[in-house]
């Protein structure tokens, strides 16, 4: 090896490594990436914060245990706005608030909490009130459940005297589909914070070997950004990958060369790419190939083709009749337009699937 070529390797195994160690962290239980502030109870413990370890179950599903509450089946995890959306393995996520959700001992408190009242109700007494919500999970043939928003018991006033108060228990309000048994509860958390890290599609990590300091490894701890490593890399490894090409190319070639075609773009090695997968999901799409996905319509009948059910993924609320839905293409996966064009605009990945994207110009070229 030339001193050249030690020099350069040298070089590139430096560039490359903080994102190798990251790589270590980043695992996979069926569709959900799991990375930190989350890490499986079988990877090592420093991939993880405290108390955000999840267990994968059959490999193909989430799963997060609550101390004092059991287990919950993880639906998805929002690292970009830090929420985890999990539900009750047999789909009757009210029981498990009703039973009392107990979140002390878990980082995670519920998103945009509101306190409900329930009611245990004869058959009989189950007048549609407009603001009472039907509980399909927790009603039998013989009595019906309902809730009513606990600032809103002057509501109750119209039930009848068959009706009894079960609990008030705070439901996350966001969850507008809520009598849907397939509805999970949204949870969220502050710490560690890695927003400003995930929004630069940085490698949110600890700063250090011990304590709990977090740092990202785009740049805020290791000096370098990943963007002016990729600099670096081109603007000092290709020219010098191209003097080293030329030197070799005119060694073999010294009785007769042309400078005209020096071979050395070929040299370039595989691993390096001008941008990674993850670099491309965290710039979002621009709005022209958002535009380009199909739109649809809400019909009468409200049904959409699987794997979707009547519920945006992003805002969790249920779709409507005349209501806009995007897709994506490549999974089929359906939102509310208006939810997912700001989700595409930051990020170029399906929320549920998490399918990179490429923009519309890559893809037709
Ligand atoms: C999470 O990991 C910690 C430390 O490894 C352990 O003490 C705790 O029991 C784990 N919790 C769950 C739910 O696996
Ligand atoms: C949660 O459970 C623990 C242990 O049983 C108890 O000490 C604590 O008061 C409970 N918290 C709530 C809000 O019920
Ligand atoms: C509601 O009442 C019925 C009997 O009237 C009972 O069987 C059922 O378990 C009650 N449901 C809840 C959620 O309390
Ligand atoms: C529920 O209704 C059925 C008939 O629809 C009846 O046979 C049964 O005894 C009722 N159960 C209760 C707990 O009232």
């Amino acid at each position: 090896m030339t001193l050249f070529e030690t020099i350069f390797f040298i070089f590139l195994l430096s560039s490359l490594r903080p994102s190798r160690s990251a790589e270590i962290c980043r695992i996979s239980c069926g569709v959900q990436s799991i990375r930190f502030p989350f890490r499986l109870h079988n990877q090592p413990d420093r991939c993880g914060y405290p108390r955000f370890n999840l267990s994968c179950k059959n490999q193909a599903q989430t799963v997060l245990s609550i101390p004092f509450s059991g287990d919950f089946d993880v639906v998805n995890i929002d690292y970009m706005f830090q929420n985890i959306w999990i539900n009750d393995p047999d789909y009757c996520a009210l029981r498990r608030l009703l039973q009392g959700l107990n979140l002390s001992g878990t980082p995670f408190a519920l998103l945009y909490p509101q306190s409900f009242t329930f009611f245990n109700c004869s058959t009989a007494s189950s007048t549609e009130l407009p603001d009472a919500k039907y509980i399909s999970c927790l009603s039998g043939r013989n009595y019906s459940v309902l809730a009513i928003p606990a600032d809103r018991l002057d509501l109750s006033t119209s039930l009848s005297t068959s009706c009894s108060v079960i609990a008030t228990v705070l439901v996350p309000i966001s969850w507008t589909g809520w009598s849907n048994p397939g509805n999970g509860i949204m949870l969220t958390w502050n710490e560690p914070n890695c927003l400003f890290c995930e929004s630069r599609a940085g490698n949110c990590m600890f700063k250090s070997d011990t304590g709990l300091d977090v740092g990202c490894s785009n740049g805020f701890t290791n000096g370098l950004s990943r963007r002016s490593r990729y600099g670096l890399m081109f603007g000092v490894g290709i020219p010098i990958l191209f003097i080293l090409g030329l030197v070799i190319y005119l060694r073999r070639k010294a009785d007769n060369y042309d400078l005209q075609h020096p071979n050395s773009r070929g040299a370039l090695p595989d691993s390096i790419r001008p941008r990674s997968r993850l670099d491309a999901a965290a710039k979002g799409l621009d709005g022209k190939t958002i535009e380009a996905y199909p739109v649809t319509l809400v019909g009468e009948s409200r049904r959409l083709p699987r794997p979707n059910d009547n519920t945006c993924p992003i805002c969790l609320g249920e779709y409507q009749a005349k209501e806009t839905l995007r897709t994506i293409p490549d999974c089929e996966h359906y939102f509310h337009a208006d939810c997912i064009d700001e989700w595409l605009k930051l990020n170029a990945a399906c929320p549920l699937c998490r399918n990179t994207l490429e923009p519309f110009a890559l893809t037709v070229s």
